[in-house]
Order: C-alpha cells, then sequence, then structure tokens
C-alpha cells in the first residue's frame, strides 16, 4: 500500500469505528501472562490499540517472565475476531540491547565506533524478538547525557550528539529493515523525547533546565536522524523541560517533534506518566485533566495508566477535548500499524534464528567495545604461558556483565572473568601475597542494579576497598591490571596512577568475559574508543568535550587554561581521559593531513562536499586498529560554539609499517548550526579542523568559508 492508500483505508476504519473502538487504539495495556483468559477478557473490554508484555514499572531491572508465540497469537485472536473493529494488537517489549543473546549495553556498545556491526547487531536482535512474537520495541534511547551519576547513561549512545545520530540510524535500520512493512521488520521508538538525560543533578525522572539553543543543538540531532531514517514510534519522556512537563508540552511534541522535525508516526507516553501529570507534577488536577492535557499537546497513546481509557469520553462530552483531536490521535495508530503491514499479518510466526551467529557478533561487538585507556611498558597483551594472579569484586561475575534492560537473556551463555581466562591460560590464581606471579589481574566493576532505571548514584568515584586492593597487590610486587567493568563513566582516582594497564569493558552483555580475554591476550584488537569524558573528580561535573568555550579561559578540557583564571583552584581542569580516547597494542602516525584553506558556501549549499585527506601509518610491532576522528570548531559565530565537534571518523586495520591514504568528505551540515528557533544556518568565516585519534587531537588546519 502506498501513502494515499494508507491514509484512505485508515480513514475508511476510522469511519466505522465507535468511541469505545477510538479510545481502545489510543490505550495500551499490560497483561497477564499466568491468566490468558484475564488478558483475552480485558481485550474484549479495552480493545487496546497495544499490550506491553512487562509486569512492572521497573522492568529494566530484572528478567521478565518471558512472552510465546502461541500465547501472543490466542490474545491476537480474541482482537481480530471478537472486537468490533477487529484492528489486530500491537505487541511491545523493551528489547533494548539483546534478546536471548544479550548485547553489550548502549553506552558500551557505541565505545566500537563500529555503526556497521552496531546495525547487523540490532538485525540479530530483531530477529529473536520477533522469534517470541515481539513487533515493537522501546529502542533506541536517544538521550544524550553529560550526567554519569545519572543511571540511565548506560542506556544511550553518550555525550556526543553525532556519535547520538550515528547510533540512531544502526538501530533504526536494525530493527526496522529497508522495507517495514515486511514480515520481517519491526517497529522501533525513539525515546524519551526529550531532553531527559538533563535530568538535574542526575538524579532520574528530575526537572530538566534546557535552553532552546542547547536543545536544537545538541538533545534533538540523534532524534531529527531517527526520524530521518523512518522511525515508526516516539516515546515522550518523563522529564520537564523548562517547567513544562513533555507528557503535556504541545511545544516539545507537536511544534518541535512533528512540526519541525516532521516526524509523522504515533507519540506512545512513557509508563504511567499521563497519571504523573496529577500525581507527581502538579501540573494538572486529575486524572480527566492530564487526559486532556496530554492528548492536546500530542500524546497518541497512553502507556497502561488508563487515564484515556477511563476519561476521554467524559472530556469529548464537556468538549474539553474536540473528536478530531482524539481521531487524529487514532489515526496515527491505524496508519502506522497499516504501514507496519499488521492488519495482513496480525499473528506470529514460530521462526528460528542462527544463535551460534548471533553469539559470535554479540563477542565481536563486546571486543571491539573494549577501551585500552592504559599499557605501561606494553605489559599488554598478556603472555599465555606465564601464570597470573586474580581479584576483584567482578573476577567471578558473569551474569552481571549482561547490563540492564536485559529481560530474556539465556543465563547459561555467561560465562565469569576468571573461567573466560581460564581457556587461554589456565595457570591463573586467586591474587595471594605469597604466590610468584608478576601479574595480577584487578577485575572491578558495578552491578546491574546501580545502572539503568531510577539507579542514580551520589558518588560514582571508585570505592576505598577498591583503591585499597590496588595498593595491596602494587605493594605485593606485581603489576595490576585494571578490568573495569563499569558500564557508566566513573572517577577512577588513585587507581589512574596504580594500574599498569587498563581495559574498560563496559557492560559487554552475554559474551563479556569472553570478550575480555580475547582482548587481554590479544587474540582481537582492542579498537574501542571512549564516547564520553572519564571525569578527574565528581566536583567537574558536567564536563564533556564539545562545551562552549566560556569567557575566559575556565574549560580546561583542553589544559590551555591560565591557572589563575582556572574555574577550580582545588583541581584541574582536564579530565581523566577525553572523549574519543583509546590505545591500541601498536602506535600509529597521521600525517600528510591536508585541505583547502577556502570553501565555498555555494557550492557546499549545491551539495558538493569538502575534502580533507591525510594518512595513517602503524608504526609499532602488531597490527592494529586505527580510529582518525575529524573535529571542527566554528571560530567566530553570531552564537558561541562548541571547543570541538566531531565530525567524521573511520576504523582502519592496518598491519605492521603499512600507510594508508584516507578522504574524509564534510559538508554544509558539518559547518553549521541550529537557532533556537530550530532553522538551521551556516555562517561564513574561519573554522579550525583538529585530525587525531581523540577530541584533544592537535593536528590542525584552518579553513575559510566564503
Ligand atoms: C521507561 C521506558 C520503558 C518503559 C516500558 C519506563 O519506566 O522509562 O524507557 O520503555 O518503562 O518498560
Amino acid at each position: 500500500m502506498n501513502e494515499c492508500e494508507i491514509k484512505k483505508r485508515a480513514l475508511e476504519l476510522l469511519s466505522k469505528m465507535s468511541i469505545e473502538d477510538k479510545i481502545g487504539q489510543v490505550t495500551q495495556i499490560t497483561f497477564n501472562a499466568d491468566n490468558i483468559e484475564e488478558s483475552c477478557e480485558k481485550i474484549r473490554k479495552i480493545k487496546p490499540g497495544s499490550i506491553i508484555l512487562c509486569w512492572s514499572s521497573l522492568g529494566g531491572a530484572e528478567k521478565q517472565q518471558s512472552v510465546c508465540v502461541e500465547a501472543l497469537n490466542i490474545l491476537q485472536k480474541t482482537a481480530v475476531t471478537e472486537t468490533p473493529s477487529k484492528i489486530p494488537i500491537l505487541f511491545a517489549r523493551d528489547v533494548i540491547h539483546g534478546h536471548h543473546v544479550a548485547f553489550p549495553v548502549p553506552l558500551t556498545m557505541t565505545q566500537s565506533f563500529d555503526f556497521d556491526l552496531i546495525e547487523r547487531s540490532y538485525d540479530a536482535i530483531r530477529e529473536e524478538a520477533l522469534s517470541d512474537g515481539i513487533k515493537w520495541t522501546f529502542a533506541p534511547m536517544l538521550d544524550m547525557s553529560h550526567e554519569p551519576r545519572w543511571g540511565r547513561i548506560v542506556e544511550g549512545p553518550g555525550e556526543d550528539p553525532y556519535i547520538g545520530k550515528m547510533f540512531a540510524r544502526s538501530c533504526v535500520k536494525g530493527f526496522q529493515t529497508k522495507d517495514y512493512s515486511s514480515e520481517n521488520s519491526m517497529l522501533a521508538c525513539a525515546k524519551h523525547f526529550v531532553g531527559y538525560g538533563a535530568s538535574e543533578g542526575g538524579r532520574d525522572y528530575n526537572h530538566t533546565e534546557i535552553s532552546d539553543y542547547n536543545l536544537q543543538n545538541n538533545y534533538l540531532p540523534a532524534f531529527k536522524e531517527a526520524i530521518d531514517c523512518g522511525v515508526a514510534t516516539v516515546m515522550s519522556g518523563f522529564n520537564d523541560v523548562n517547567g513544562i512537563p513533555v507528557t503535556g508540552n504541545r511545544k516539545i511534541l507537536t511544534e518541535i517533534l512533528r512540526n519541525q522535525l516532521g516526524f509523522t508516526g504515533f507519540v506512545v507516553s512513557d509508563w504511567n506518566a499521563i497519571a504523573q501529570l496529577h500525581e507527581f507534577s502538579g501540573f494538572s488536577e486529575n486524572p480527566k485533566h492530564s487526559a486532556g492535557l496530554a492528548l492536546k499537546a500530542g500524546v497518541d497513546m497512553d502507556m497502561v495508566c488508563n487515564c484515556y481509557f477511563d476519561n476521554i469520553k467524559s472530556l469529548l462530552k464537556e468538549e474539553k477535548i474536540t473528536m478530531r483531536e482524539l481521531d487524529s490521535a487514532v489515526l496515527r495508530v491505524i496508519e502506522t500499524k497499516l504501514r507496519f503491514g499488521l492488519f495482513e499479518k496480525p499473528y506470529a510466526k514460530n521462526r528460528t534464528y542462527n544463535k551460534e551467529q548471533h553469539i559470535l557478533l554479540s563477542k565481536k561487538l563486546a571486543e571491539e567495545s573494549i577501551v585500552l585507556i592504559k599499557n605501561n611498558d606494553n605489559i599488554l597483551p598478556l603472555n599465555k604461558n606465564k601464570p597470573v594472579s586474580i581479584c576483584g569484586n567482578f573476577a567471578d561475575e558473569g551474569e552481571e556483565l549482561v547490563g540492564t534492560w536485559s529481560l530474556d537473556y539465556d543465563k547459561s551463555l555467561n560465562k565469569t572473568v576468571r573461567e573466560a581466562i581460564g581457556e587461554f591460560n589456565q595457570n591463573i590464581h586467586n591474587f595471594d601475597e605469597s604466590n610468584r606471579d608478576e601479574i595480577c589481574l584487578v577485575v572491578l566493576g558495578e552491578k546491574r542494579e546501580v545502572t539503568g532505571e531510577a539507579a542514580c548514584l551520589a558518588d560514582i568515584s571508585l570505592s576505598n576497598d577498591k583503591i585499597s586492593l590496588i595498593k595491596k597487590v602494587k605493594q605485593s610486587g606485581r603489576k595490576a591490571i585494571g578490568v573495569l567493568c563499569f558500564a557508566r563513566p566513573i572517577v577512577l582516582g588513585e587507581a589512574k596512577e596504580l594500574f599498569d594497564a587498563i581495559i574498560w569493558c563496559g557492560h559487554g552483555g552475554s559474551m563479556a568475559s569472553k570478550a575480555i580475554a580475547s582482548v587481554l591476550f590479544g587474540e582481537s584488537e582492542p579498537s574501542g574508543r571512549l564516547t564520553f569524558t572519564l571525569p578527574f573528580s565528581i566536583g567537574q561535573l558536567p564536563i564533556y568535550y564539545n562545551s562552549l568555550p566560556g569567557s575566559r579561559k575556565i574549560n580546561g578540557y583542553y589544559s590551555d587554561i591560565n591557572p589563575r583564571h582556572g574555574n577550580y583552584k582545588d583541581c584541574q581542569g582536564e579530565p581523566a581521559y577525553p572523549f574519543g580516547y583509546g590505545l591500541s597494542y601498536t602506535t600509529f602516525k597521521i600525517s600528510d593531513f591536508a585541505c583547502d584553506s577556502t570553501a565555498l558556501i555555494n557550492e557546499l549549499k549545491n551539495g558538493k562536499s569538502f575534502g580533507v585527506d591525510f594518512s595513517v601509518k602503524n608504526i609499532g610491532n602488531c597490527v592494529g586498529v586505527c580510529v582518525p576522528q575529524l573535529y571542527i570548531r566554528d571560530l567566530v559565530a553570531t552564537t558561541v560554539r562548541p571547543l570541538r565537534s566531531l565530525v567524521r571518523f573511520c576504523k582502519v586495520t592496518l598491519p605492521v609499517g603499512e600507510t594508508k591514504s584516507l578522504h574524509f568528505d564534510i559538508y554544509l551540515s558539518d559547518f553549521g548550526f541550529y537557532t533556537e528557533t530550530g532553522e538551521f544556518i551556516v555562517e561564513g568565516g574561519k573554522f579550525e579542523l583538529y585530525l587525531g585519534e581523540n577530541c584533544l587531537a592537535d593536528n590542525k588546519k584552518t579553513v575559510e568559508l566564503i
């Protein structure tokens, strides 16, 4: 069906629907897997547009009872045969970074800087979810954040809007495929629109204060990308932006989301968020008032709180909302179902998939996501024949590494770090001051339960007992290798200097431990790079690479401050490790950086690109993966522009001694920015381009845009 036919068919369906049928379509309910008949009864009564296959508001924190195709088909049959409008139900579940096979949590997977691999991973994740009849997922989570105290930072792409865009694209394409009307496709949901990552103080569900300029340039781009890639649905955030809860915010959900960004699918609220307008925010008087505000703002479907179901009829009667407003929401839901081909194929099929292949893919992504952040005297990779000691709170963890929002993972896949290392080297001992091992792996991490939703931390520094353990290892005369399994950025404190080598592993999913062992023993390259800043001190928060320069050199991220004007007298300005950072087991030389010194705006406006050439040579002793990155700085503009913005990167594997010539094309869009009203503008003048292996790159060229 083409768009025209879809619209026509949706109107035909709408014309035959009663008010009850319509209200049902804008309602999402939960279901009771233990009592299918009770759920069928609910379907007959409510005629819901969607069912969320999840049993609690904190689904992400627990392994949930799994669902099966047969049960879902019984529910679907009830909808398509026993409800008056016979509209099939959309079954939704949070499939965030894996299903049976868990892949790294989103923040960890972005460290791979390999967005093709991420897209292939979401392809695999989709196949697994479809095999359980799940047709709609609440991913990607695109909340850019500068707040590592916020537990949900691990669910998103980190601090950079460009990485956010890349992540949005891979995830939407992986879930929805090229043809989202095919039965191999699943609906994606870009969430949480918008600004949730700015939760004040990193406290979940908190107020957010975001200027229009910041919103347009930092928080919206990833959503714009998802919309441009055709994302079918969007979830509104729990947060209020500048005092207006998003769930009741017409400017955000209609003027920006639809009118500016061109979104045409439907908007679902977050869990119980409509009710929270009166329960917590003091933005409405009662459930009825909340329902009216949300519908008028642009929320098309109510997730689980029944505010729409209980109140829309009387809101219509009292003329607080119009039938047209309700119809618009209903049409968006049924048009999406028509586009998705749900009417032709309402039932889920028993499908198989190649699990072995998914396991390999998950391992590859976990490996590529590991970041080598320190390697004194090339102590890594480890020698398989030399004994090693092991200690730390995560030495015997396996399952914890699946990460938050792992509802259906196969428990049997996760090995512990010790077991995985044992597959390379059986000469592994518990750390004990008396043995003679020269090297000790100190495996430290945070549990899933302190990451994700409602899991914020006031103190993100490495705890004293962990620092004491590292000191003990060092005092025993051993080299200490930090294997760090933290899903969020943390403050390393003394550990930064104490460790002889550090690999940053995040929460790597089902294959996390195997990936760790493979990188430690050099079977695979540590080719990950940080997609966030590792702060030196909690007091520096927020600290991020693309901040605005300020009025004197107060920032210090780029160690260019005059100490007199440094903003902290008791702390350095630089972070512990910068955005984009990561080492390799070899070293690279980037040279021959060349580009024109001028670029013509008019030519760029006609789609012409501006070329940047350079070469990379592997000057070390083993094959390695280099991740050259190009950053831009607009030197003079009508609004203050960031110190650096990532505009391009690539990932190249180079054998020893080999040189590769590389080229980046940059476009008009890389030079411009959004005004506070959402207009994209490009101003002439001078720009600096920085090329290197992280955001501190000092290989610089100046380009004048005329
Ligand atoms: C979370 C969403 C999630 C939804 C459904 C909410 O509590 O904020 O991210 O998709 O629950 O499980």
